[in-house]
């Protein structure tokens, strides 16, 4: 109860006794008196006395439950205190005169809530007292420097209040996290505050499948963020598969980027529904509509690659040129000629700005400059023309024309008479839809399609296998469009698409966020508002179903009754459930016609550089969505 503290008593304080006024009622004076003190004290010698004088004030609360429970004992006591109060207080009197002499500071070391009591206005007039063994700690008085005097004393005791309060947060949060993280594996004790946000900085593959392989379930936090890691099978499916339990977890940017009112932020029912009329987008009709498009839009490219090559022979990356393809084949698959070539092109230079804002790590607010800001530009930009791609296919639908892209098969399905969901969708909501193809599907795409490459450049005999494969279907006649009855003649092709996205995932986890507490296992249950995030990897290279899982092995397709075939439920490169990917068809397809075609067009090699094997062992999170997924971007191909 009785502290020790520093107080710099200043020559013009005259120190004395008063009568001690010790009974419980009066006890609440004693704080009162100190303050009034203080007050006193700090008008004559400065914020360095009322320092002390607090500290006695809070020593004086602690006090008076020692007071309250001792008053019996003290009675007898009390005249003998008074006594000796008073001497002290002459002896500090006395002390703080011989001081001032000789103009040095004192520094009185174990003042006690009594000695400060007493020293400053105690009125003694109460019955009871204190008891002796408490009442009269001694006075020490030490000379110190200057520079230790009060000021300090009183910033000190401010970052004593404040170090108190950062202590106590932290250990809260440590607490709070040990409580959620119960027994399973992951870090006993989580970094204060930011958590394992440099892991999520700079993502490796090592560190991620040391965290996989920690156990089916476990825990990892990221700025107060409670994640549960599930790497198994079983844990992965029954997350994509609880939507009353989780949904899907975007990073904060994307409601500015897509816009709130976007449908792929629907959940539960209302989002089953807007799906429902969207597969018709998908249908085995409609992909055989785009399959021309998308051939000739590939075929466009890749002679430019080829062209460029022949000028410049050295490696390239592939990168860009693999999202430009990408994207040029999306907008004309979505918009057809309802979109003009300049206006495809400002679309896909402005593209990048906004893969750039979906970091998961990033400036959540579009402020000027920002890259949240510089994609709210680009989404303007790119519904500007889907809006008006939408108003003009929705006339050429009227005035009787062909469908000849998504849009078209859109208002032509909408205006079927057999068709029961919702009819009136603006150009607006139209464009946002189309937007919200080319958010999920672009880096995906593009990192799928890039790994196609690198898969065949490096396993030469695939390549000859397809290009068998191609011969036999296309009969030396290469300029023979494609149709999707050739596609369906050419399944070392898929098995080769595959095997690739197996081997190397364009999307290895997708948070998703427990929105109720979620009994995820028999003995554990996921905090609600925690992330919660199914990992792809382990699935995909589960040994059981797939020998030799590092490899890349196309046949293991072939056999219908193969363990791969066997167990579809292990394939999750696109998800799993209600919000299992809906272009999962398309995206399939539009690999495999560019593989298929660069494989009649050209000859290509990987070149292995350093940074390929960074690029390997790294994985990023700016995927559309949030999602996390592979780093293709390093890939050097040679044409020749
Ligand atoms: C190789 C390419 C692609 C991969 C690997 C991929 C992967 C995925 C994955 C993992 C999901 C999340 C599934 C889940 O939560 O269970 C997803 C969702 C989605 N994907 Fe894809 N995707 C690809 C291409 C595409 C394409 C081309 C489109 C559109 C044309 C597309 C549209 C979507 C949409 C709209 C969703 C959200 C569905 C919903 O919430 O209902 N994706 N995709």
């Amino acid at each position: 109860m009785f502290r020790t503290s520093l107080v710099s008593i200043s020559p013009k304080v005259v120190i004395g006794s008063r009568q001690l006024h010790a009974s419980p009622v009066a006890l609440k004076t004693v704080t009162e008196k100190v303050s009034e003190v203080a007050d006193k004290v700090n008008k004559g010698v400065g914020k360095t006395l009322a320092s002390a004088i607090e500290k006695g004030e809070r020593a004086s609360h602690a006090a008076k439950e020692t007071l309250e429970t001792k008053t019996d004992q003290a009675k007898g006591k009390a005249q003998e205190t008074e006594t000796i109060l008073k001497q002290k207080g002459n002896e500090v009197g006395a002390r703080v005169s011989a001081r001032q002499k000789s103009g040095e500071d004192i520094i009185s070391l174990s003042v006690s809530l009594f000695d400060l009591n007493m020293a400053f206005n105690m009125d003694r007039s109460a019955s009871a007292t204190v008891p002796s063994s408490t009442a009269i700690p001694p006075l020490y008085s030490i000379p110190i420097p200057s520079f230790l005097t009060l000021p300090k004393a009183k910033e000190f005791s401010a970052l004593y209040t404040f170090a108190t309060i950062i202590i106590s947060l932290l250990v809260l949060e440590q607490a709070v996290y040990r409580y959620k993280k119960r027994h399973l594996p992951g870090a006993a004790w989580t970094i204060p505050l930011i958590g394992k946000f440099a892991d999520s900085v700079t993502p490796t593959m090592e560190a991620y499948k040391r965290q996989w392989d920690a156990g089916a379930l476990s825990a990892v936090s990221v700025f107060n963020i409670f994640i549960v890691m599930a790497s198994s099978n079983e844990y992965a499916r029954k997350i994509l598969n609880s939507p009353t339990y989780a949904e899907p977890c975007l990073v904060h940017s994307a409601k500015t980027v897509l816009l709130p009112q976007n449908w792929v932020f629907l959940t539960g029912k209302e989002h089953v529904e807007y799906r429902r009329g969207l597969n018709a987008l998908f249908t085995r009709k409609a992909l055989g509509m785009y399959l021309p498009i998308q051939e000739s839009v590939c075929r466009k490219h890749l002679q430019r690659w080829l062209d460029a090559a022949a000028k410049d022979p050295s490696p390239q990356p592939i990168m860009m040129t693999a999202r430009h393809l990408n994207m040029e084949t999306s907008l004309a698959v979505f918009c057809g000629s309802h979109i003009p070539e300049h206006a495809a092109q400002e679309i896909n230079d402005k593209y990048w700005a906004i893969t750039k804002s979906l970091e998961l790590v990033n400036f959540p607010f579009a402020f000027p400059g920002t890259k949240v800001w510089k994609a709210v530009q680009a989404r303007k930009v790119a519904l500007r023309w889907l809006e008006l791609a939408a108003h003009k296919s929705k006339i050429a639908m009227a005035n009787g024309a062909e469908p000849e892209c998504m849009l078209d098969e859109w208002v032509r399905t909408l205006a079927d008479p057999a068709y029961k969901g919702r009819k009136d969708f603006s150009d607006h909501e139209m464009a946002m839809v189309l937007f919200s193809f080319l958010f999920a599907s672009q880096d995906a795409m593009s990192s799928g399609l890039i790994y196609g490459f690198q898969h065949l450049a490096d396993h030469p005999e695939v390549l000859a296998k397809l290009r068998e494969e191609q011969d036999r279907v296309r009969q030396g006649n290469y300029s023979q469009p494609l149709t999707l009855e050739m596609m369906d003649q050419m399944p070392y092709l898929y098995a080769v698409v595959k095997e690739s996205m197996r081997t190397k995932p364009p999307v290895l986890m997708v948070p998703y966020k427990a929105t109720r507490a979620f009994p995820i296992s028999d003995d554990y249950t996921v905090p609600a508002n925690s992330m919660v995030i199914p990992s792809f990897y382990n699935s995909l290279h589960d040994p059981e179903v797939y020998p030799n899982p590092e490899e890349f092995i196309p046949e293991r397709w072939l056999d219908p009754n193969g363990s791969a075939n066997a167990n579809p439920k292990n394939y999750l490169v696109f998800g799993s459930g209600p919000h299992r990917c809906i272009g999962l068809e398309y995206a399939q397809m539009n690999i495999a016609l560019t593989l298929a075609t660069a494989a009649i067009m050209m000859d290509f090699e990987h070149d292995v550089t350093p940074q390929s094997h960074i690029s390997e062992s790294n994985y990023r999170d700016d995927l559309s969505k949030g999602w996390v997924s592979t780093q293709a971007d390093a890939t050097n191909i040679r044409l020749i």
